[in-house]
């Protein structure tokens, strides 16, 4: 990798570890409220055709809500892995389950962490939108998967309405602030093709839940959710800014979707 690309990977996931750092309490204060993570994992698993019983890499697991979801809705056994120390360490003092197996290190060099083979599936939900190098991580899960296994993520959300296709960007509009120019580190595009590059075959999907102004507001309040909002502010701005900006959507109420994009892939080698 170039000097200056290796640079920006390493700032990228410092803020990363940093953000998400800040936020495992946060997290699953909000998890506890809306159930959204298990919602987005069940929907994803099922679309990806995890089968009982599985074994299943979770990359990007955070506090563990999603290894839980597979665990208990799919049986499956479960390594997740996650940038976070804090996310992890909470992961680790809420589940005490003998098939969760929880780590931290950096998705992008699963090899050098994780020394078993033969996944039936990875899975990256909500997580891959803020890896610098989706290719290194593909290729690297691609080593640890089985013939004919399968990788699939969650993809960052889009907010929107009949007739209103980007709801944040209108909602910044409204406040007549700038919207920031990247809310993801990677675009959707570019890990979609990244997918394509290393595995050769791609599927995508889009799975939609019911928005309002409190669960809007609720997800971004999350630290490291804000973050992709008002990237170079502290919390406290950036938590009083997320309110605001999510309470311009009120004459939206009943009528928002929120859009999930996923894409999936087989391992045909
Ligand atoms: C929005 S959370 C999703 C957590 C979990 N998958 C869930 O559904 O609840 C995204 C997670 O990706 C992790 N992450 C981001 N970049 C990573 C990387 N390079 N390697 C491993 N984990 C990473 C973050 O630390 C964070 O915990």
């Amino acid at each position: 990798m170039a000097p200056d690309k290796r640079d920006f990977a390493t700032r990228v996931k410092g803020a990363v570890r940093e953000n998400f750092n800040q936020s495992a309490a946060t997290y699953r204060a909000f998890e506890r409220r809306h159930r959204l993570f298990n919602t987005l994992t069940d929907a994803l698993a099922r679309w990806m055709d995890i089968t009982p019983g599985s074994l299943v890499l979770d990359v990007g697991c955070g506090n563990g809500v999603s290894c839980e979801t597979l665990r208990e809705r799919f049986d499956a056994t479960v390594h997740g892995i996650d940038l976070s120390e804090a996310m992890i360490a909470d992961a680790k003092s809420h589940i005490k389950d003998g098939r969760i197996h929880l780590l931290v290190g950096d998705g992008e060099c699963l090899t050098a962490f994780i020394d078993i083979r033969g996944f039936d599936a990875v899975m990256y939900n909500t997580a891959i939108f803020v890896f610098p190098d989706p290719v290194a991580s593909f290729r690297e899960a691609k080593c640890l998967l089985k013939r004919h296994g399968v990788i699939g993520f969650s993809f960052y959300p889009r907010v929107y309405a009949p007739e209103a296709p980007d709801l944040i960007g209108w909602a910044y509009a409204r406040l007549d602030l700038p919207v920031p120019k990247f809310r993801t580190i990677t675009s959707w595009e570019k890990t979609c093709q990244s997918l394509r590059e290393v595995f050769g075959n791609l599927a995508t999907t889009t799975f939609e839940m019911p928005g309002s102004v409190a669960l809007l507001t609720d997800f971004f309040s999350i630290p490291a959710q804000s973050a992709s909002l008002f990237p170079k502010l502290p919390y406290t701005d950036r938590a009083k800014r997320v309110q605001a900006l999510f309470a311009t959507l009120a004459p939206w109420e009943g009528l928002m979707t929120i859009g999930w994009d996923m894409a999936k892939a087989q391992n045909e080698e």
